[in-house]
């Protein structure tokens, strides 16, 4: 028996691991040669599995077992595992080169297709990470205030490069603090930046305070429009009004982080169905369809700075060609079909949400299922109303992982902290098959 504690209470994964021999023994050999034999955190579990190939919303295994997929990459893969008209584009561009150190066409047809869509966008930057992104929109909020500091919401993920990487899911939330939240480094023994500040998310009267106190200081304000990567949940209505224009009141630039819900949520991301639009947008994930693509959008006020002043934008791999045809083949895909598309995505987004929540039901568990479009995120026993990340960091994340390694035995890929992603490829019946792996799994973990 293989008996794992996932806080709660123990949990036997013997079937789960029985399930996934060859992946077993290649992630002994993976971690002999890789710290902890992966190369991102994040898609570290309990019952390990190493992945062969993928179609559509299916993945398949190096033990030849093949599931849904609800992780689909932790967001890119928005068309599905492989789609054709992408990767063909992306062929075609690599029999022609794969980089030129010099401008291609590509480049500008994708920009003017951002232009297009996003309604705040005037000016593109491209480069090939969220991270990177994010770095760059600070750096031009820098250069356009002449200004240092961030002011960034707890909860909020913003890549993996220092200075924000703190105070995002992973990390204590701090409780019932009000005002500065202390910054919080998510890689223990790290020093903190000065660089930053933090404070709840959804709370006018902190915000208000600390833009009173600070808000001369501060260069930016960053946020996920719509909060996915710790709630999936939309800000109390009139928040991101009154957030955007005391921000410019204070002279400071607004950037929406849109790395999740660009492209995913709508051609013109959460500003475009929120109706708030912010001086300096980044996108990655859904823009290249899980190709290496990220851009950071502009105001063409935000971005004088690096159209005639110091700031620099750069990078060798900045702009990649195949990925540049990859994103422009998938942007003209999603416009010319987004009339059947996003409402698709809705409905299988609340296909899902509605029978996980019948599967709680039935098993009476407290769990609590948020749905935005194609994203979902499930809570055990959060704070309710969860209405920032502090309610729902009091949720329980062990049972929630534990069924989540459970249900792969199932024939259902999905991340052990409670998120899923859906793709255009996801069928009424691939998610019927989920919601009745769901209803095993959980009996199971209730034993
Ligand atoms: C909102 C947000 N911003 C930035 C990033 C960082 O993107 P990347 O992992 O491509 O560096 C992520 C990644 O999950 C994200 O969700």
């Amino acid at each position: 028996m293989q008996i794992s504690s996932f806080g709660e209470r123990p949990v036997d994964l013997s079937d789960a691991l029985a399930h996934v021999p060859g992946s077993t023994a290649h992630m002994e050999r993976a971690r002999r040669v890789i710290p902890r034999g992966m190369s991102s955190r994040g898609r570290l579990r309990a019952v390990p599995v190493a992945f062969d190939r993928g179609k559509g919303a299916h993945l398949f295994d190096v033990d030849g077992n093949e599931y849904v997929d609800l992780v689909m990459a932790l967001g890119p893969m928005l068309l599905g595992h492989n789609p054709e008209a992408v990767i063909e584009a992306a062929t075609r561009q690599l029999g022609k080169g794969l980089q030129f150190g010099g401008q291609s066409l590509g480049e500008v047809e994708l920009a003017e297709r951002i232009v297009q869509h996003v309604p705040s966008a005037e000016k593109v930057l491209l480069t090939n990470t969220g991270s990177e992104a994010v770095q760059s929109a600070v750096r031009i909020a820098k250069g356009a205030t002449g200004r240092r500091v961030i002011l960034k919401f707890e909860g909020h993920y913003h890549g993996w490069i220092d200075p924000f990487f703190v105070n995002s899911p992973g990390v204590p939330a701090a409780g019932e603090q009000h005002g500065l939240i202390p910054v919080v480094h998510n890689i223990a023994g790290q020093p903190t930046s000065t660089d930053v500040l933090v404070i709840a998310w959804n709370d006018v009267a902190e915000f208000d305070s600390v833009m009173a106190e600070r808000g001369d200081d501060i260069a930016a304000v960053i946020m996920e429009p719509i909060p996915f990567n710790f709630g999936t949940m939309h800000a109390a209505p009139g928040y991101l009004d009154h957030v955007a224009a005391e921000t410019r009141r204070h002279g400071a630039l607004l950037i929406f982080d849109e790395v999740v819900s660009g492209f995913r949520i709508g051609l013109g991301g959460a500003q475009e169905l929120l109706g708030v639009t912010p001086d300096l947008t980044t996108f990655a994930k859904a823009i290249a369809a899980g190709f290496p693509l990220a851009a950071v959008a502009g105001t063409e006020a935000a971005m004088e700075c690096v159209t005639s002043g110091p700031v620099t934008h750069g990078g060798t791999y900045n702009g990649l060609p195949f990925a540049v045809a990859a994103a422009i083949a998938n942007l003209d895909y999603l416009s010319e079909n987004a009339q059947v598309l996003y409402p698709r995505l809705e409905a299988r987004g609340a296909q899902l949400a509605d029978g996980l929540r019948r599967v709680a039901d039935k098993h009476g568990i407290p769990v609590v299922v948020n749905q935005i479009g194609s994203v979902l995120q499930a809570f055990w026993e959060p704070q309710m109303p969860v209405e920032n990340y502090a309610d729902a960091a009091e949720s329980k994340a062990g049972p929630i992982a534990a069924i989540n390694e459970l249900v792969l035995a199932e024939g259902v890929h999905a991340a052990p902290r409670g998120i899923k992603f859906l793709s255009t490829e996801h069928t009424v019946e691939d998610l019927e098959r989920v919601i009745s792996a769901y209803d095993t799994a959980v009996g199971r973990y209730l034993g």
